[in-house]
C-alpha cells in the first residue's frame, strides 16, 4: 500500500510538471524588441510608431485603443468599456477595470414586459441597453498612472487616421452590410456606416477626430462632463435610455488586483471580477493540470473530454458565483483552490459524458457571432499589456452619435436580466450578476498574461463572449502543453463547452469526423452545425532567445507588427 502511495506521488509529480518542449518553428512574425497585435493593422501600427518614438506599452495601449474605435467601429470603441491586464519590465503586475456601469436608474426587473417575460430587443437595441461607458475613463486612468508621453503625441497619430480615412476590409464589407438595416431601424435614419461601403472604399470619420481632439483639450472630463456628455445623454434619452449626466460625470475606472493562478511552471495572470474571465480560465487550467495532455496529444479524444468536463464545471460555477466585486461577495479562494477544484472532478469519467443536469439544472440555447475586441502589446523595455475591449454585440446598440462619431454599448445585456434566462451568448446567471443601480455587468473578458518560471512568457486575449475563456485557454495549452509556436497556437482549430447548452462546439470542417462520432457514443453532444470561428486570439509569445512572436489570427484581419 505505501508502495502505491510513493507510485501514485511520482506519477502526480510527473505530470505536473512542465513538459520538455521540443524546438518550434515560429510562423508568425518574430521582432527583436517589441510588437503589438490587434484586430486592424492600422491600429497595430499606430500602437508601434508610438513605441518606436520612446512610449512604452501603456502609451501604446492608448493609442492602440483609440485607433480601434476609427477602423474597427464593430468593436473598437468610445462608447464602451474593457479591461487591462498589465506586467510591468519589473514584474509588477495589475488590472484596471473600465468597464460599464448600470446607470443610477437601472433596476433589477427593467427588461421583464407586463407578463414577466425578458424583452431581450430592448437589452439589446437602442438606449435602454447602454451602460454607462467606460473606456475613455480607462485611457486617462492609464495615462495618469504610467504614461511616458503627452496626450496629444499618442491621439494625434489617430486623429490624421480618422481625417485622412482607412480602407474598408472584405470581411468589413460584409459586416457593414449585414448590420445595415439594424442601423437604420435603431438610429432612425442613416449614420456614417450604413452607407453601402465595398472594400477598398474609404471611410473618413471627421465627426471622431473632432470628438478625439476635445479629449486633448479637456481631459477625462471633455467626455464625461461638458458638451460631449451633454449630446449623448440626449441622444440617450431620445431613444428611450435612462442615462444621466450625472451617471456619466460619477463613472470611474477602478485598479484591481489581477486573478494570479499557478499551472505546473506557470504563473497565468488574468482579468479578476467584475470578469468572470480570470477565475474561470483559472479554475480549467487547475481542474486539468492533473491530467498529461501532452501525452494524450493535441485535440484528442481524451484532451477534449478533459478539457470540456473541466469547462462543464467552471462555467456552472460561473452562473451562480461571478458578479460585480463591489457589489457582491465573491469566494475567489476558494473557487480557485486546488483542493475546491480537484473534487469537483472527482465524477468524471473517460468512459461517458458527465451531463450539464448533473452538474446543475437548466435548458438554453443561442450563440452570437464575434463581437469585442483583443490587442497584446510587448515594449522594448519589457512592459507588456494585455487589453480586451467591447461594445458587447456588434456594432453594439446600433446607436450611433453622428455628432461624435462613434457607437453606443449593449453591455446591459452581459447582466443576468431574469434568472436562469440566457443572454446573447447563452449565458444564464443568478443574483451576484442581477442589475443593480451602479453595478458592473459580469464579463467573460480574459486579458492573459502568463509568466514561465518568473518571467514574461505570453501575452494574450480574444473576443467572442463566452467563448473567450475557452480560445485563450487552448491557445495556452497549445503552446505550452503541444509544442506549438505562437501563431500555429493561434490558428490550431477550437472547440467550446460552457456548461450549457449541453453541447460542444466545434470549428466547422476541422475536426475528424471519426473522432466527433466517438465522443457522441459518449454521451456529448457534438455541434458543428451552428459553429463558426471561435474566438479571435492576438497573442505574442516571449520566445527562448527573448524575442517576439506573434500570433495574429487569420479568422479576421488581425495582424502583428514590431521592430
Ligand atoms: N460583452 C462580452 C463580455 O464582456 O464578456
Amino acid at each position: 500500500m505505501k508502495n502505491f502511495f510513493v507510485i501514485a506521488f511520482i506519477a502526480l509529480f510527473i505530470s505536473c510538471k512542465t513538459h520538455t518542449p521540443k524546438e518550434v518553428k515560429p510562423l508568425g512574425i518574430v521582432a527583436e524588441n517589441a510588437m503589438v497585435v490587434s484586430a486592424r493593422k492600422e491600429a497595430s501600427k499606430i500602437g508601434l510608431e508610438i513605441l518606436k518614438n520612446g512610449g512604452n506599452a501603456f502609451d501604446a495601449m492608448i493609442a492602440t485603443e483609440m485607433a480601434l474605435a476609427v477602423v474597427y467601429p464593430f468593436a473598437g470603441n468610445l462608447g464602451g468599456g474593457g479591461f487591462m491586464v498589465y506586467r510591468k519590465a519589473d514584474g509588477e503586475t495589475g488590472a484596471l477595470d473600465y468597464r460599464e456601469k448600470a446607470p443610477l436608474k437601472a433596476h433589477r426587473d427593467m427588461y421583464l414586459d407586463e407578463n414577466g417575460e425578458l424583452d431581450s430587443q430592448k437589452s439589446r437595441f437602442g438606449g435602454l441597453a447602454v451602460g454607462v461607458p467606460g473606456t475613455v475613463a480607462g485611457i486617462f486612468a492609464v495615462h495618469k498612472k504610467f504614461g511616458s508621453l503627452p496626450i496629444d503625441i499618442l491621439l494625434q497619430p489617430v486623429i490624421d487616421l480618422a481625417k485622412g480615412g482607412f480602407e474598408i476590409t472584405e470581411k468589413q464589407e460584409i459586416t457593414l452590410a449585414n448590420y445595415k438595416q439594424q442601423f437604420l431601424e435603431v438610429n432612425q435614419d442613416t449614420i456614417l456606416f450604413a452607407q453601402n461601403f465595398k472594400a477598398g472604399d474609404t471611410i473618413k470619420n471627421i465627426a471622431l477626430a473632432k470628438t478625439l481632439e476635445e479629449l486633448i483639450k479637456g481631459g477625462k472630463n471633455a467626455f464625461y462632463k461638458g458638451e460631449i456628455a451633454e449630446i449623448l445623454v440626449e441622444l440617450i434619452k431620445n431613444n428611450n435610455g435612462i442615462i444621466t449626466l450625472e451617471d456619466l460625470a460619477n463613472y470611474e475606472a477602478r485598479w484591481r488586483e489581477p486573478i494570479k493562478v499557478d499551472f505546473k511552471d506557470y504563473k497565468i495572470i488574468s482579468m479578476s471580477p467584475p470578469s468572470s474571465g480570470g477565475i474561470v480560465l483559472g479554475q480549467i487550467l487547475k481542474m486539468i493540470e492533473p491530467y498529461d495532455l501532452s501525452n494524450f496529444g493535441h485535440n484528442t479524444l481524451k484532451t477534449i473530454q478533459v478539457i470540456t468536463e473541466a469547462e462543464r464545471r467552471a462555467y456552472a460555477d460561473r452562473s451562480f458565483y461571478l458578479g460585480d466585486p463591489d457589489f457582491v461577495e465573491v469566494p475567489t479562494e476558494i473557487l480557485t483552490s486546488v483542493e475546491y477544484l480537484h473534487g469537483r472532478m472527482k465524477d468524471f469519467s473517460f468512459d461517458k459524458a458527465t451531463t450539464s443536469s448533473e452538474v446543475s439544472p437548466g435548458k438554453i440555447t443561442g450563440y452570437e457571432s464575434m463581437e469585442t475586441t483583443h490587442y497584446s502589446i510587448v515594449d522594448q523595455f519589457g512592459n507588456a499589456v494585455s487589453v480586451t475591449t467591447t461594445l458587447n454585440g456588434a456594432y453594439g446598440s446600433k446607436l450611433y452619435s453622428e455628432e461624435l462619431g462613434f457607437f453606443l454599448n449593449n453591455e446591459m445585456d452581459d447582466f443576468s436580466a431574469k434568472p436562469g434566462v440566457p443572454n446573447m451568448f447563452g449565458l444564464i446567471g443568478a443574483q451576484a450578476n442581477a442589475i443593480e443601480p451602479g453595478k458592473r455587468m459580469l464579463s467573460s473578458m480574459t486579458p492573459t498574461i502568463i509568466e514561465k518560471e518568473g518571467d514574461l512568457f505570453m501575452v494574450l486575449g480574444s473576443p467572442g463572449g463566452a467563448t473567450i475563456i475557452t480560445s485563450v485557454l487552448q491557445v495556452f495549452l497549445n503552446v505550452s502543453e503541444f509544442d506549438q509556436g505562437m501563431q500555429e497556437a493561434v490558428n490550431a482549430p477550437r472547440f467550446h463547452h460552457q456548461w450549457l447548452p449541453d453541447e460542444v462546439v466545434f470549428e466547422p470542417e476541422s475536426f475528424d469526423e471519426l473522432l466527433l462520432s466517438k465522443l457522441r457514443s459518449k454521451g456529448y453532444t457534438v455541434n458543428e452545425r451552428n459553429s463558426r470561428i471561435l474566438g479571435k486570439v492576438d497573442a505574442i509569445l516571449k520566445l527562448e532567445d527573448g524575442r517576439l512572436e506573434g500570433g495574429a489570427d487569420h479568422r479576421g484581419d488581425d495582424t502583428a507588427v514590431g521592430f
